[in-house]
């Protein structure tokens, strides 16, 4: 039987360490400050910007094998939930860990409709933004602001206070995203119907107009729901790394997940599926895909929505969107980017290129095809994956307050800066040399 430990031998000075290898293949990276060369010596740090290779939390609620192309919320495979659930049912099981019977969704779905209402100066600070504001700066900032109207959230350890905020925060996304829209459009709020399904009442509060009561498409209503069930959680992604790292300060969760809503705006994060359409405009035709291609082996471009950095296979929510796709379609007509999007994708899966490299189409290749044949502009893209992630930061950011292993989080660095030097009388100094990590090189 195999030691579940490893040996490390300094050469420096030829100590020998043994180090446990926990459950997961994991070796706690403090063992390595007891390697010194003298009872002085700070010990060796591992070094790993970006996190490639370092776990930050033991977490039991989204596993992924990227290279078997497999996704579980709590052990249960996405394609099942994509087929059989709904998003409200999801999230109940991404935050509570297990799916609910029919009494608990019942309630479940009362309390998080209790609280899709928003107070009335929420709207007022949302008039605040100027006319043109991208809906997801105003949804960022807005939900920040969420933290001065419940100072009640800032008890982060009472059970009952996480409860009260998740289901605010899961309830209110959808109120905030939608207003943020109308804004942008000049268009006038739509209040909640709680009538309606969560996707449902979401659909009336973007696009109702002078009918008394809006009735949403179920095709559509369904497509956007599975959507949200495909984007509620994928572990320690950008934002869920925001949310649990600007967490562990121990801040109110509006605040934390402001600051996942930031990191979620980035393209390289919430933004992909924009760039998408944005390549799939420029190509505009079938016939200038090779084009495409040749520039992307080139070097020269990137294919948008290909690769990933967990999944080395197909993204089994690629799957999924791009079956959801034709649903659509058949009620809002076909997109023609679709058509351009087969053709990159059938080229890319048979090159060498792409197949030794593992690159497969991501969630982000066909979503952004469905949202724009639905009517949403690409600026709400990244506002339509906020809302589902939600129950995903809020179930993350639960497990590490609860977490006793986890404290503030705080990496350390290696100083490659300057050598000890002394301050000098601005008058006898020379003039400054340009650096290369300057902010600016203009003064
Ligand atoms: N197009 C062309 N080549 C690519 C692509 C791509 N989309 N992605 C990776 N490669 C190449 C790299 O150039 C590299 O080639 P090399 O070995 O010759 O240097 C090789 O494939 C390995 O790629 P890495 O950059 O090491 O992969 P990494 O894990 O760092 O990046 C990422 C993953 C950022 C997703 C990358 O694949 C990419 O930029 N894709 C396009 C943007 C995109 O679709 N992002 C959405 C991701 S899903 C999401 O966030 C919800």
């Amino acid at each position: 039987m195999p030691k579940n430990s490893i040996t490390v031998i300094d050469n420096r000075t030829g100590k020998q360490y043994e180090f446990p290898i926990e459950e997961g293949g994991v070796v706690r990276a403090t063992h390595f400050r007891e390697i010194k060369t003298d009872p002085g010596d700070f010990g060796l740090m591992t070094y790993d910007p970006a996190f490639t290779n370092t776990a930050s939390c033991r977490s039991k609620i989204t596993f992924i094998d990227g290279d078997q192309g497999i996704l579980r919320y709590r052990g249960y495979p996405i394609e099942e939930l994509a087929e059989k659930s709904n998003y409200l049912e999801t999230a109940y099981l991404i935050v509570k860990g297990e799916l609910p019977d029919v009494k608990h969704y019942e309630a479940w779905e009362r309390n998080i409709k209790t609280h899709t209402m928003v107070h009335e100066n929420i709207k007022k600070f949302m008039e605040g933004f100027r006319y043109d504001a991208h809906p997801m700066g105003m949804l960022c900032g807005t939900i920040g602001a969420l933290s001065t109207f419940y100072p009640d959230a800032k008890n982060i350890f009472d059970l009952e206070s996480r409860r009260l905020q998740t289901r605010r925060l899961i309830g209110k996304l959808p109120t905030l995203a939608a207003a943020a829209y109308r804004l942008s459009r000049g268009l006038p709020y739509v209040y909640p119907d709680n009538d309606l399904s969560f996707t449902g009442n979401f659909l009336s509060m973007l696009f109702k107009m002078t009918e008394l009561k809006y009735k949403p498409d179920p095709v559509l209503e369904r497509a956007l729901d599975v959507l949200f069930i495909l984007h509620a959680d994928h572990e320690q992604n950008c934002s869920t790394n925001a949310m649990r790292s600007v967490g562990s300060s121990q801040v109110d969760p509006y605040s934390a997940t402001a600051a996942a809503i930031a990191a979620l705006y980035g393209p390289l994060h919430g933004g992909a599926n924009e760039q998408v359409i944005r390549m799939l405009m420029e190509i505009g035709s079938v016939k200038n895909v090779p084009e495409m291609i040749k520039k992307v082996k080139s070097g020269e471009r990137l294919l948008m929505g290909f690769g990933h950095r967990v999944y080395k296979n197909y993204d089994p929510r690629a799957k999924i969107v791009k079956r959801t796709a034709y649903e659509v379609f058949e009620v809002t007509g076909k997109n023609p980017l679709i058509d351009i999007a087969l053709e990159l994708e059938r080229i890319a899966l048979e090159d060498d290129y792409f197949v030794s490299r593992k690159l497969y189409p991501n969630v982000d290749f066909y979503s952004g095809i469905i949202y724009q044949a639905m009517g949403f502009p690409m600026t709400m893209f990244p506002v339509l994956f906020a809302i589902p992630r939600t129950s995903g930061w809020m179930a993350q950011w639960a497990e590490m307050v609860r977490d006793p292993e986890q404290k503030i989080a705080r990496p350390r660095q290696v100083y490659i800066g300057e050598k000890l030097r002394h301050y000098t009388p601005i008058e006898t100094r020379p003039e400054p040399k340009m650096r290369e990590d300057a902010v600016s090189d203009s003064i």
